[in-house]
């Protein structure tokens, strides 16, 4: 995909314009990441792919595609071709344009639905109890779908505590497996939780070698709610595919810089959706699960992190 590309740019004027904050300004503490790997790996996934049971028992696998940006006939190709070669997890948002053809390349692909996990999102218009209702119906139209695994708030902007309250009514209906957020902070989330609110089963937030969140994993952890990397490449920003100390990781295991960056959020057990609309990417990216990445790796890893976001444009 060509950061070029003017349909992106025209949906990225969308996030500006409406867009929130990322959760970024959590404190640091460490991370026992080592425990964490166990407890994923000894829950592994039928295609290959771990998994992690979400704190509402729901399974989700560890990896999965990123539509934004996929769509048309061509979008659902992609979409197909993925899961075709074992993606299971599938992540869209309204905001996107997309679910449709996300739905069509599902059809396509003759998986049956009960085997995905298809996530989609809330976009801020759509904000407020009522709101929420009918923008989740239309979501559930748009794929063709009876119920989504997992439905997010997009962005902690507008009534989100209209939207929750309709979510949890949805998800007790059975009309979503588990509901989340995205782009969360702290006190946005107890927002949610006070008086009894249902704890979001996940957040998806900007997570990559250059902004890598360690301090928002502790807050996220404490909180029992699963961490999602959005844009786990930055988009190749920053020279990310480039990257001579991820290059030098890489040729020790033998692996690309997108295989270090997967391999290492792998590790310390965030979800990660790496997008792409080619499918020797889709296997490259697939590939991640046959190494590991030692103690040094990870702290040579570490030492990359700017601690600030690669998409200022959407704060
Ligand atoms: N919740 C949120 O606010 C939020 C925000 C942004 C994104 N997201 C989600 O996160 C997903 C991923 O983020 P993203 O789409 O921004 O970008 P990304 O996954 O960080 O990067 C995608 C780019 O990487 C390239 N690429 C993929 N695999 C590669 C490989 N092995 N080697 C070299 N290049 C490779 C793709 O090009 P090719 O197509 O040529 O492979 C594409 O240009 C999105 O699609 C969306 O689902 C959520």
């Amino acid at each position: 995909m060509n950061n070029n590309n003017s349909s992106e740019r025209i949906k990225r004027r969308e996030f500006m314009l409406t867009g929130g904050k990322v959760a970024a300004s959590f404190l640091f503490a460490g991370f026992e990441s080592s425990k964490i790997f166990a407890a994923i790996t000894a829950d592994q996934h039928k295609n290959g792919i771990p998994s992690v049971t979400l704190n509402n028992g729901i399974i989700m696998p560890m990896l999965g595609l990123g539509t934004m940006t996929l769509d048309g006939p061509k979008g659902a190709r992609c979409v197909a071709d993925a899961i075709s070669l074992g993606y299971r997890l599938l992540d869209t948002a309204t905001i996107y344009g997309n679910e449709e053809f996300v739905g069509a390349g599902i059809m396509q692909s003759g998986v049956k639905r009960e085997e995905l996990f298809v996530t989609t999102k809330l976009w801020v218009s759509d904000a407020g109890y009522e709101n929420a209702k009918k923008g989740f119906e239309r979501s559930l139209n748009k794929l063709r779908m009876e119920y989504v695994d997992l439905y997010l708030i997009h962005r902690p902007r507008g009534d989100y505590k209209g939207s929750w309250k309709a979510m949890q009514e949805l998800y007790k209906e059975g009309k979503i497996k588990a509901i989340g957020v995205s782009n969360f902070e702290r006190h946005q989330m107890d927002e949610l939780t006070a008086n009894g609110g249902t704890k979001p089963a996940v957040n998806q937030i900007e997570t990559h070698a250059f902004f890598q969140e360690f301090k928002a994993q502790n807050v996220l952890k404490d909180y029992g709610v699963q961490m999602e990397a959005w844009s786990p490449f930055a988009e190749g920003r920053n020279g990310l595919f480039t990257n001579q100390t991820l290059a030098k990781i890489g040729a020790k295991h033998k692996k690309s810089n997108a295989q270090v960056s997967l391999r290492w959020l792998h590790q310390r057990g965030i979800v990660a959706i790496p997008r792409s609309s080619q499918k020797i990417h889709m296997i490259e990216n697939l590939d991640i699960f046959d190494f590991e990445l030692d103690a040094s790796d990870m702290q040579t890893i570490t030492g990359l992190d700017l601690n600030q976001t690669q998409f200022p444009e959407w704060n």
